[in-house]
């Protein structure tokens, strides 16, 4: 159990945290969040004593952290920094066992801890225990950054927007580890964000903070029903039910398509989608209206024998127009397999397509709003 009784802290004459008093319980997730500023990351580093209060307590399972030694605490409190920092120039394995090592365990024990931690986020160690942070993208770094923080089983993690810097599907991914494994190894975690969408789906209590106090300290379900002030309604904004209001297919459009003139010749497209990496092109009249596809399997196939493109347009793949709800385009690519569906303007010219990553974006933006 972590309480906070009447902590106050000051940097000069501002007052950053303003007589802070809370109760976060063994083995609860605890999500902190605020606009930029209201004391958040002051207050997590309070509990591994990176910052003392000014005044007021911050008691452990009931002993003063002041009265601990600071090194021995933060040996026993998971830490998990926005920039990950891990050691550049230790491997995987070994930054996991960072704390291991410090608190002497042998190595056989250690490469065990690393061996266990990396199978549960599916990194086998076989193939990553030896690489080092540079040879793997950011995700996986940002992992291997939670899994230090865990390694040597602290009772208490914390994590100061530790998912900030990442793209949503990656951080949609880390979110659901970070959660499965705090249920399977039951810790408190004290998780710091500014995205509610983050905070929705993780939390178990929801601490909303302003100017150094709490606003609000509530379930998840209890905040959506009854924020405590406009400020968490605005927060909880697209996450309320208005939100869901249907989405025009253009919303989720890509512009930036390849598309060719039906008199072109084959030799020509088949150059282009191999510079390219495309399989498909769209195909237009003179005038820019749509009149269908052109695949290289059908130039492979047929196109020795031709000059133009012509004949090898297909209108196998489904159209919509601007302004149509995407919800049906997305059914569509969901159950059909296809890969996209080509989005015209109202005189049949392309406006361009949809595609399945972007029914994967839209899935992102619905369950945790924009991400920048
Ligand atoms: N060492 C310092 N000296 C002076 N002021 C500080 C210091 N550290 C933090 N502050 C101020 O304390 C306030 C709270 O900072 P804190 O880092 O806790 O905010 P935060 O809620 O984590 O914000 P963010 O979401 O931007 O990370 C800010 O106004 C900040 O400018
Ligand atoms: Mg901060």
């Amino acid at each position: 159990m972590i309480e906070f009784q009447h902590v106050s802290k000051s940097y000069g004459k501002t007052q950053i945290l303003k007589d802070l008093t809370y109760t976060l319980k063994d083995g609860e997730f605890v999500v902190l969040i605020g606009p930029s500023g209201c004391g958040k990351t002051t207050s997590l580093k309070m509990i591994n004593r990176l910052i003392e209060p000014d005044s007021g307590h911050i008691l452990i399972d009931g002993k003063d952290a002041a009265s601990i030694n600071p090194v021995e605490l933060r040996r026993h409190i998971g830490y998990v920094i926005q920039q990950i920092g891990l050691f550049p120039n230790m491997t995987v394995a070994q930054n996991i066992c960072v704390v291991p090592r410090l608190l002497k365990y042998d190595k056989a024990r250690c490469d065990q801890i690393a061996h266990e931690l990396l199978e549960m986020v599916n990194l086998p160690y076989e193939k990553y225990g030896s690489k080092y942070p540079s040879e793997l993208s950011g995700g996986q770094q940002q992992r291997i950054g939670v899994l230090r923080a865990l390694a040597a089983s602290p009772p208490i993690v914390l994590m100061d927007e530790p998912f900030g810097a990442l793209d949503p599907m990656t951080r949609e991914v880390l979110q659901d580890e970070v959660k499965s494994l705090q249920q399977k190894l039951n810790k408190t975690i004290v998780f710091v964000t500014h995205d509610m969408g983050e905070a929705l789906k993780l939390a178990d209590t929801i601490i909303f903070m302003e100017s150094g106090e709490i606003v609000q300290q509530a379930s998840p379900e209890e905040m959506l029903e009854h924020p405590a002030s406009d400020l968490v309604r605005s927060f909880l904004g697209k996450h309320t039910s208005e939100s869901s209001a249907p989405s025009k297919v253009e919303n989720y459009m890509r512009t930036n398509v390849f598309r060719v003139k039906k008199n072109r010749g084959v030799l020509e497209c088949a150059e282009m989608m191999a510079r390219n990496s495309v399989d498909t092109l769209l195909v237009t009249d003179e005038s820019g209206k749509y009149l269908g596809t052109v695949s290289i399997g059908d130039i492979r196939h047929w196109g020795r024998e031709l000059t133009s493109i012509e004949p090898l347009i297909r209108q196998t793949v489904r159209t919509a127009q601007m302004g149509d709800d995407a919800k049906e385009s997305f059914d569509y690519l969901l159950d059909s397999g296809a890969n996209y569906v080509v989005i015209l303007n109202e005189d049949n010219t392309i406006a361009g397509i949809v595609t399945k990553t972007s029914v994967a974006r839209s899935v992102a933006q619905n369950l945790w709003g924009d991400s920048k």
